[in-house]
């Protein structure tokens, strides 16, 4: 018998580029990802997403693996982000919707009153046993690079749930919130179970940070975010705790950033509104910052992007530690190429 010992850790994602940036630390170089990077903005995506739609995709193993994968091979990005959706855990537990292209999540039944609650019971590990085989498997193909899980938080969910589908306005969730704020702090308990539980599923399947995507919270006045949201994002970043960095996003989020942050995040996002100087100031340089490039602005000639990618680097140097990403999402239309571009021009600037 040889005495074990512990093999190099060149395989440990804990001591990637973006771990280390998550933790404050100076990696060798700025890390990279995309929003969406796995998607419509790729050929080979849309090829292997054919005659499947996106829940069975996103219950298909195989397929989120190698959806998963695509991106990371194609960019050389940083990170992997497990392809799934923030409504899966909602049709995990029964909830009648479906993802319609081009639109979103569609709710066959929205929710409005106390008895619709009955529609949301608790997520366990056995509802979505696909992801923790998903995760297993893209933790042993990606070796050294993270992978992040995710979830979609109590607020945008709800509004989904309650809207029925997308929108603009979120004017029934406004009215469920301020109009009967018991039931909507008992839809919000639930829905920061099931962020939770599918969070730890993500992780305990071995993903090295998550991301909580709280996308439409920008849609309220800080008031309402401190005494509507806030508890539930709160329970849900404190579920995870310190077992794998938590980065916390939002679209339009700049006046809520300080709070998003200090709900318990050790990454906050920031989308392409706010520069991320002002990030760092309203953040009080205390956390690592993620973003921001806006996605439309991969359309524009290449030397507005590489001038705009140079400004973020630098702008990010100021915070305890940088994630290059997007303001948000990879449009569907976006050039690939270009994105690839924007990995190997952060990478080289150290
Ligand atoms: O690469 C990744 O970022 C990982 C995969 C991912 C998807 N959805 C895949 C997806 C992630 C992290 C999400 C999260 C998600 N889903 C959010 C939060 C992120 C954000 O954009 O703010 C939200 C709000 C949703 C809800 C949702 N699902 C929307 C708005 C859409 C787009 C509808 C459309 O067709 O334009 C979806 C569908 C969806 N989720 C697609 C993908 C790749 C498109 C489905 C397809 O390819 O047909």
């Amino acid at each position: 018998m040889t005495t074990s010992t512990t093999p190099a850790t060149t395989d440990d994602p804990s001591q990637s580029a973006l771990l280390q940036a998550a933790r404050g630390q100076r990696p060798r170089h700025t890390p990279v990802w995309f929003m969406r990077q796995a998607g419509r903005s790729l050929p080979e995506y849309r090829e292997l997403r054919q005659g499947t739609n996106m829940l069975e995709s996103c219950a298909t193993p195989d397929l989120v693996t190698e959806i998963t994968l695509q991106p990371v091979r194609r960019h050389g990005v940083d990170a992997a982000i497990l392809f799934s959706d923030i409504v899966v855990p909602l049709k995990a537990v029964g909830v009648d919707l479906d993802i319609v292209a081009g639109v979103g999540p569609v709710v066959a039944e929205p929710f409005a009153t106390r008895a619709d609650l009955d529609r949301l019971p608790d997520l366990t590990p056995e509802h979505v046993p696909y992801i923790t085989e998903a995760v297993g498997a893209l933790v042993a193909a990606l070796g050294p690079t993270p992978l992040i899980g995710f979830s979609g938080a109590p607020f945008t969910l709800a509004s989904y749930l309650v809207e029925g589908g997308p929108s603009k306005n979120h004017q029934r969730t406004k009215a469920m919130m301020h109009g009967d704020p018991e039931l909507w702090r008992a839809l919000c308990d639930r829905l920061a179970q099931i962020a939770a539980t599918f969070l730890q599923v993500q992780i305990d399947a071995g993903a090295s940070m998550v991301q909580l995507f709280d996308s439409w919270v920008g849609a309220l006045p800080r008031t309402d975010y401190l005494r509507f949201v806030e508890p539930h994002s709160r329970a849900v970043l404190e579920s995870v705790g310190d077992q794998v960095p938590r980065i916390h996003f939002g679209v339009g989020t700049g006046e809520l950033l300080a709070d998003m942050a200090a709900a318990g995040a050790d990454v906050i996002g920031v989308d392409y509104r706010l520069s991320l100087t002002d990030a760092v100031a309203r953040t009080d340089g205390k956390y690592a910052v993620q973003g921001n490039l806006d996605p439309a602005l991969l359309f524009a000639p290449w030397p507005v992007i590489e001038g705009r990618v140079r400004e973020i680097v630098q702008e990010g140097r100021a915070a305890p530690g940088h994630i290059f990403n997007l303001g948000h999402g990879v449009l569907p239309d976006t050039d690939p190429t270009v994105l690839t571009r924007v990995v190997e021009l952060v990478h080289s600037l150290g």
